[in-house]
């Protein structure tokens, strides 16, 4: 019986990898082999955090520079950073957990390059790295808070596309979320002023994030460039859009009304929105993107978001 061209093209091999990705990809699960951190004991939890210690690198508490955060006593402070931490660590694992569902339904499939066996190997390795990395994000979050935050919605939501720019979409909205993630890791594992718990936790995290982040790019660029030949040129503005409303999104998740109405400020949501415009905050946040935008606007992925999609609003 002849093959269904649709089931010759399923058995078909897959292109052989862009000789970057597969370079890449030898060396990451190379890297992943050789840390392998206790996955279900990371980190040894003291009982208690150290409350003569910061939790959240100050400046980048989300009242900072609100008129607000000069009102508080030194208390109210430290519980802030300690909320904002589990708040952002809380978005942490509910972004990481819709990436490993992403990431499982791209395993086994060897259509395009960056599906090879060989790197869906590499695959493996990402999805038990960041299946770690919630369990340990959610250790500190039940330990010191009681629990995880719930999950707002910052989710990897469908927008019809090809099967390229469906890729484009996963890839860089995971692409997005770990830059964004990383960014914080980075400042808060350097600040010794910090507890010592939440450091090692966002020093952990970080190290992983590092071969994540360069496993994205390699992806994204051979998927922009197979997306540009394929004349799919709509769909790449359309990603555009989407990553940058994703980006506006994940950042607005910062300010979060519930944590300020914790600590007894008055009027939190009115103080959400404040704080998210203030000009100094402004320019802190571009600062945490700054790479993450030039990236994206070097693959021709940086796009503005609709005008609805302010601060809190995701697509
Ligand atoms: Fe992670
Ligand atoms: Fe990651």
């Amino acid at each position: 019986m002849t093959p269904t061209t649709d089931a010759a093209t399923a058995a078909a091999p897959a292109k052989p990898a862009a000789a970057p990705l597969t370079a890449k990809v030898a060396r990451l699960v190379a890297a992943s082999l050789k840390r392998v951190p206790e996955t279900f004991r990371p980190v040894d939890y003291p009982d208690a955090l150290d409350t003569h210690r910061l939790i959240m690198p100050e400046a980048y508490v989300s009242l900072y520079h609100h008129p607000v955060y000069r009102t508080l006593t030194d208390e109210q402070k430290w519980r802030l950073g300690l909320l904002e931490t589990v708040n952002f660590y809380s978005i942490n694992i509910h972004g990481e957990r819709a990436l490993i569902v992403g990431l499982e339904e791209r395993l086994y499939k060897n259509r395009v390059a960056w599906e090879s066996n060989q790197v869906c190997e590499y695959l493996q390795h990402f999805v038990h790295e960041e299946n770690a990395h919630t369990f340990m994000l959610a250790g500190y979050c039940n330990r010191y808070y009681g629990r995880v935050m719930p999950d707002l919605g910052l989710a990897f939501e469908q927008i019809r596309l090809s099967r390229i720019g469906d890729d484009l979409l996963f890839y860089g909205r995971l692409y997005v979320l770990e830059m964004w993630l990383a960014y914080l890791n980075g400042v808060a594992m350097l600040d010794t002023t910090l507890d010592e718990t939440t450091r090692t936790v966002h020093h952990i995290h970080h190290q992983d994030e590092a071969k994540h982040l360069a496993f994205d790019k390699e992806v994204l660029h051979a998927a922009t460039d197979e997306a540009r030949a394929r004349g799919l040129d709509e769909e790449l503005r359309t990603v555009a859009a989407a990553l940058a409303a994703y980006r506006t999104y994940a950042l607005g998740r910062l300010y979060n009304p519930a944590v300020y109405r914790a600590i007894g400020i008055r009027d939190a949501s009115r103080v959400a929105a404040e704080a998210s415009g203030v000009a100094e905050r402004r320019a802190l946040e571009a600062t945490w993107m700054a790479q993450c935008d030039a990236q994206l606007h070097k693959l021709g992925l940086r796009g503005s978001p609709p005008a609805a999609a302010g601060h809190g609003t995701g697509r």
